[in-house]
C-alpha cells in the first residue's frame, strides 16, 4: 500500500515538474486584451505590466502578491508609474498552477528582467499551489490590501 502511495505521489510529481515547461508567452495570449501584446496596458484602464514588477518578485510578500493577482484577482486603486488605475482585474481562474507560474516567468523575464533582484528565483507550480492554498478564501479587494504590504526593495535599476 505505502509502495502504491509513493508511486502515485512520485508520478504526480513528474508530471508537475514537466508541465513547468508550459510556454508562458501563449498563456499571456489570455491578458492582452486589457494588458496589450507589448504589456505596456492602457493608461488610465489597465496598468502596464512592464519595468515595475522585479521588486515585487524579489520578496516574499510580493510574490505571494503576484501569485494572488492571478488567483483571486485584483480591486481597488492602485499607482503604477505615478499614475492610477481603478480598476478590476478578474481572477484567471482558468489558469492551472505551472500555467500561472510559466505566465508570471514571462512577464518578469521579459519586460522587467532589469529591476530583477541578482540571483532572482523563477515561479514553480508548487510554488503558486502553496501559495493558492495559504490564501484560498481572499477576495480582489484583499489582494490590494497585500500590494500595499510590499516591501519596497532596491534592486538593479530602480
Ligand atoms: C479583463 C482585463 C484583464 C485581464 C484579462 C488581465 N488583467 Fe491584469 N489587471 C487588470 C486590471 C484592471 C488591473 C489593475 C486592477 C486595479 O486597478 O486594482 C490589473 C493588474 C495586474 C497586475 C498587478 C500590477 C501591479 O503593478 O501590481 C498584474 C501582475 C497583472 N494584472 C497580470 C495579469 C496577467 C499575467 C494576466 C493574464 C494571465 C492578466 N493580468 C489579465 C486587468 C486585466
Amino acid at each position: 500500500m505505502l509502495r502504491y502511495i509513493l508511486a502515485v505521489s512520485c508520478l504526480a510529481w513528474s508530471v508537475s515538474v514537466a508541465a513547468q515547461t508550459v510556454d508562458g508567452s501563449a498563456i499571456f495570449k489570455r491578458c492582452v486584451a486589457c494588458h496589450q501584446a507589448n504589456g505596456a496596458g492602457v493608461q488610465g484602464a489597465f496598468p502596464p505590466l512592464t519595468r515595475h514588477l522585479g521588486p515585487k518578485a524579489a520578496s516574499v510578500a510580493g510574490r505571494e502578491y503576484l501569485i494572488m493577482v492571478l488567483s483571486a484577482g485584483l480591486s481597488g486603486e492602485i499607482s503604477v508609474d505615478g499614475k492610477n488605475y481603478r480598476g478590476m482585474m478578474p481572477a484567471q481562474a482558468g489558469l492551472k498552477p505551472p500555467e500561472m507560474a510559466a505566465v508570471l516567468n514571462h512577464v518578469l523575464s521579459t519586460w522587467n528582467a532589469d529591476t530583477l533582484p541578482k540571483g532572482w528565483i523563477p515561479f514553480t507550480a508548487q510554488e503558486v499551489q502553496v501559495v493558492r492554498d495559504k490564501y484560498k478564501n481572499i477576495r480582489a479587494t484583499d489582494v490590494r490590501v497585500m500590494r500595499e504590504k510590499i516591501p519596497t526593495l532596491k534592486t538593479r535599476s530602480k
